[in-house]
């Protein structure tokens, strides 16, 4: 096939596809984002006390905006040189009774974001979302967020300093930011943004400003305060982590600021955990051979692997290489990774050996996760859901 033939690449917050592998380059250029250089990491890590995630190390987060800037008032404030409060924000829409591998990505690395930077968090779970986009019934859908919440809370989220909330719960109070985004946001926007058509229901059309509110502390009255003063809001800063698939919300959130009298929201963007299938798309709650559930037993990791990751005799770049590629997400010892590179390269290693280890990573991490997730109980979910301050 012609060069020209290949297939666009897409993504957005609903599908993500390509011929073969993502072009995150592009995505850079289409997006108007910035790459995370050598520079910035630097920066990222002199202001803070432990090293850099694995995630920063390894590219996995890559795009960002407007983090130089985030992080040059996060220093000045730790060294009580300026007087500025910063929260995380991230989320999940409910789709599926639990979270698959790719969803820890971005709630991995928010949870250690949380604990290098010592700042609260807010976690969104857009059931509104799901029950406009699925065909799911209501009822269904707030029962899924209460599910994914128990996921999110193994995790390791610090209880004191995350506020989780759903979406149908919460709605209410952060109403006057929503109408606000609402209000900035012309049907002719959010057409060209999401790709709405005459079709679409009227409630998708209305959806983006709801995952864009939490990016002000007005959406959090009982964090940030009732009536903020223009100064109070100027000093409040909001850092959202989460895939490129979901940067065009936050696009939305960043025309808003200046209308809302708010800072813009900084970003830091990940690339996609393929499917186990290969690269070219993202690994998906839909596609259930292509994924690994946290809930899935030992055997259904093994026999997914087995039967679905494609193992070639050679390969001429390590991200040829699904195993290595999953592994690059998941094995954490440096040393190790980077042997298993040189040694797969260099033909030293066979795939199915490299296909073995990562079953025998992921087998660790789920049945760890899995113990975690035994031990969330109601108790836990009512208090990481509960409106209170996180300071
Ligand atoms: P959802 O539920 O599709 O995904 C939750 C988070 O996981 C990321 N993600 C992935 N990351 C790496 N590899 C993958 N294969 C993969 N698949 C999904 C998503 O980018 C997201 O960060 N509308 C949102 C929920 C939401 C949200 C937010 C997400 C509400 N507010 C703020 C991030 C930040 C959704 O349906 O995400």
């Amino acid at each position: 096939m012609a060069e020209t033939d290949k297939k666009e690449q897409v993504v957005t917050p609903w599908d993500v596809s390509a011929e073969d592998q993502i072009d995150y380059n592009k995505l850079i250029n289409d997006f108007g984002s910035q790459r995370i250089d050598a520079a910035l990491l630097e920066k990222f890590a002199g202001a803070i006390d432990v090293p850099l995630h694995q995630f920063l190390t390894r590219g996995i987060f890559f795009s960002h905006r407007d983090m130089n800037q985030f992080l040059t008032n996060y220093i000045a404030t730790k060294a009580g040189e300026a007087k500025n409060a910063f929260y995380l924000y991230t989320g999940r829409g409910p789709s599926s009774g639990s979270l698959h591998m790719g969803h820890l990505v971005p709630m991995r690395f928010t949870k250690w974001l949380q604990d290098a930077l010592d700042i609260p968090l807010v976690i969104q779970l857009t059931d509104d979302e799901k029950f406009l986009w699925r065909d799911i019934e209501f009822d269904t859908v707030r029962q899924l967020a209460i599910d994914n919440a128990k996921d999110i809370i193994a995790c390791g989220f610090n209880p004191e300093r995350t506020f989780i909330f759903r979406d149908s719960d919460y709605y209410q109070d952060m109403y006057e930011t929503i109408l606000s985004c609402q209000r900035a946001t012309t049907m002719g926007t959010s057409k060209a943004a999401f790709g709405f058509t005459e079709e679409s229901n009227i409630g998708k059309a209305s959806f983006p400003p709801v995952q864009a509110a939490p990016s002000f502390p007005t959406a959090f009255p009982h964090i940030f305060g009732k009536d903020l003063s223009k100064k109070a809001k100027g000093a409040i800063t909001c850092l959202i982590p989460c895939a490129i698939d979901q940067d065009p919300y936050f696009r939305l959130s960043r025309d808003y600021a200046s209308k809302l009298g708010c800072n813009k929201p900084a970003l830091l963007h990940s690339v996609f955990l393929p499917s186990l299938a290969g690269a070219g798309t993202k690994m998906s709650a839909s596609a259930t051979d292509g994924s690994i559930f946290v809930t899935d037993s030992m055997d259904t990791i093994k026999a997914k692997i087995e039967k679905v990751v494609p193992v070639a005799e050679t390969v001429a770049e390590a991200g040829d290489d699904v195993s290595l590629e999953w592994l690059k997400f998941f094995l954490e010892d440096d040393a190790e990774f980077n042997k298993l590179c040189e040694d797969r390269l260099a033909g030293a290693v066979s795939g199915v050996a490299i296909r073995d280890r990562l079953v025998a990573v992921l087998q660790d991490m789920a049945a760890e996760f899995q113990a975690r997730r035994a031990a969330v109980t109601d108790e836990d979910v009512e208090k990481f859901f509960s409106k209170r301050s996180l300071y």
